[in-house]
């Protein structure tokens, strides 16, 4: 299906007008595999839009020009100086566009025939004098337009290939992007590189292109929602969706009470002064609390903010109009094998329960959109970077869904996770002051629920202990922890004990993974 998105206001190099052939779509396929940035637009993409574009590909059809209603493009367009390639019926509205003469062909050509070359051109640079096309067309270019030449014939077309090189116009009859043409792909290979000048993308824009075109192919004129935490999974997939579809794509920031300190903040800023994305903010806070209120056990806390989670969602997709047909998430392949989900069906078995994966809104019907599962780690970390989020973005370390909540040992309440913000707040900064953040998976705080007594000033203090944890991993199905500085713990457990008052003690973990998993819930 064509888009008329263009790519968050970045104009593809090449746009491939689509006037209703079979082909259409083969052609920005070959594009994109030769390393180029292509868009396929309809015929009536206007003319605002269209310049930035380095060339312009005027597809096939079945029309026939002179027809009433035959599919045609603004003639603007092909005086803007953009280099233009007319395929087929492309060739021949370009020549009935500037002024040429189109009829039915006496003998048409439907398949194979031989290509003669009859003069120099850019378009055929570096092929033999004679070669094997397809061709699939009942109607000719009977008499060029002024400035144009004919540089190649074929069995049954005398004007087989035409030109302006001057204008940098060009026609061809046959149709390079199939593979029965010889030479197809230098041919375009010589329009993109040699006349349009386009630049060969690198891996990662050409993953970029990719992906948006399997979005727009999958979405259409749908709509998406994306639920958006500020962590890099999430911000990627958002950037990613909105780059494809644009307004079409809504985000959902749920602050769940159990994020760290300056979170919110942090991802609003990310999300809509750095991404430009839409994003509706929900604060479900109490909703959260309350739902986890004398609860103590980590599996059922996990349950149920995912539970909570989903209602929030819910109520909260239900309020954007038009309503939406996808949620976009920012599922990772580890995402999928740690979730004892494979794509193979197999199961594994569950240590816990991220509600990241598979905790869809089935009463939401929607279609999920899951663009990031197929991609590790590190290329979405490329990816990020190339879809402009900053460093500190793309290095988040990652947090868990259900938040501080399964790193408050025990019952959860407001007090005790902002006794928990402060401390991890303190953790995260010294660490990251110390030039280590690279170097760790994770590292954080965890409250524990007992307290125990300690001494401050004079005075008897009964208070909670804090643990600390700082882990080295490469992919977290195992860890280690990490040998932090001496100096730096040390300075770590004063500030803790002198900031926070309610905190009296600091422990370091030092369990590997296994035994002791990452989070302590
Ligand atoms: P464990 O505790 O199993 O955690 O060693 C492995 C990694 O997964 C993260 N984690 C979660 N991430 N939703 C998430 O998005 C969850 O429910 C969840 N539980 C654990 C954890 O922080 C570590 O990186």
């Amino acid at each position: 299906m064509p888009s008329t998105q263009p790519s968050s206001g970045k104009i593809p190099a090449i746009l491939v007008f689509d006037f209703g052939s079979q082909y259409s779509q083969l052609i920005a396929r070959r594009l994109r595999s030769l390393g180029v940035s292509v868009q396929l637009v309809p015929h009536t993409f206007p003319l605002d839009k269209v310049s930035g574009a380095k060339g312009i590909i005027l597809s096939g059809g079945p029309n026939s020009v002179y027809e009433k209603g035959a599919a045609t493009m603004s003639r603007k367009i092909l005086k803007l100086g953009i280099p233009i390639l007319g395929i087929c019926y492309g060739m021949q509205l370009l020549a009935h566009l500037e002024g040429g003469k189109v009829q039915r062909s006496s003998k048409k050509e439907y398949g194979p025939a031989t290509l003669e070359l009859l003069q120099k051109s850019r378009l055929f640079e570096g092929l033999p004098r004679s070669f094997s096309v397809w061709m699939s067309h009942g109607d000719q270019v009977a008499q060029l337009p002024k400035g144009f030449v004919q540089t190649a014939s074929s069995t049954n077309s005398s004007n087989a290939a035409i030109e302006d090189k001057k204008r940098k116009l060009y026609g061809i009859q046959f149709h390079p992007e199939v593979e029965h043409t010889q030479y197809g792909k230098e041919i375009l290979q010589n329009f993109v590189f040699g006349v349009c000048k386009c630049k060969r993308l690198n891996e990662i824009d050409n993953l970029i292109e990719k992906k948006i075109e399997e979005i727009r192919n999958v979405v259409g004129k749908e709509r998406v929602i994306c639920a958006t935490s500020g962590g890099v999974d999430s911000s990627v997939v958002a950037a990613l969706v909105s780059k494809a579809i644009g307004n079409q794509l809504a985000c959902i920031f749920v602050n769940s009470g159990t994020l760290r300190k300056g979170e919110t903040r942090e991802a609003r800023k990310l999300l809509q002064d750095t991404l430009h994305l839409k994003v509706k903010y929900v604060n479900a806070e109490t909703q959260f609390l309350r739902a986890l209120k004398g609860v103590s056990y980590g599996e059922t806390k996990r349950k149920i903010i995912g539970r909570e989670f989903i209602r929030v969602f819910d109520t909260s997709a239900r309020g954007i109009k038009p309503a939406p047909s996808f949620l976009a998430q920012g599922t990772i392949h580890s995402d999928v094998v740690e979730s004892a989900r494979t794509d193979t069906g197999k199961k594994t078995q569950t240590i816990k329960s991220h509600h990241n994966v598979g905790g869809l809104p089935k009463k939401l019907r929607l279609r999920l959109l899951e663009p990031l599962r197929d991609l590790f780690k590190d290329e979405v970390r490329q990816l990020g970077l190339a879809l402009g989020l900053p460093e500190s973005a793309v290095w988040r370390q990652p947090f868990p869904g259900p938040g501080l909540a399964i790193r408050v040992v025990g019952e959860v309440t407001k007090q005790k996770l902002d006794i928990l913000r402060e401390a991890d707040a303190i953790v995260r900064e010294e660490i990251e002051n110390a030039g280590l953040s690279r170097d760790l998976y994770q590292y954080f705080a965890i409250l524990l629920n007992d307290k125990t007594v300690g001494v401050r000033g004079d005075q008897r203090a009964y208070a909670y202990p804090v643990v600390v944890k700082a882990v080295v991993s490469s992919d977290i199905m195992t860890s280690d922890w990490a040998r932090l500085p001496y100096d730096l713990l040390s300075h770590l457990s004063w500030r803790i004990t002198s900031e926070v008052p309610q905190i009296t003690r600091v422990l370091y973990d030092i369990t590997p993974k296994p035994p002791g998993t990452t989070e302590w819930e």
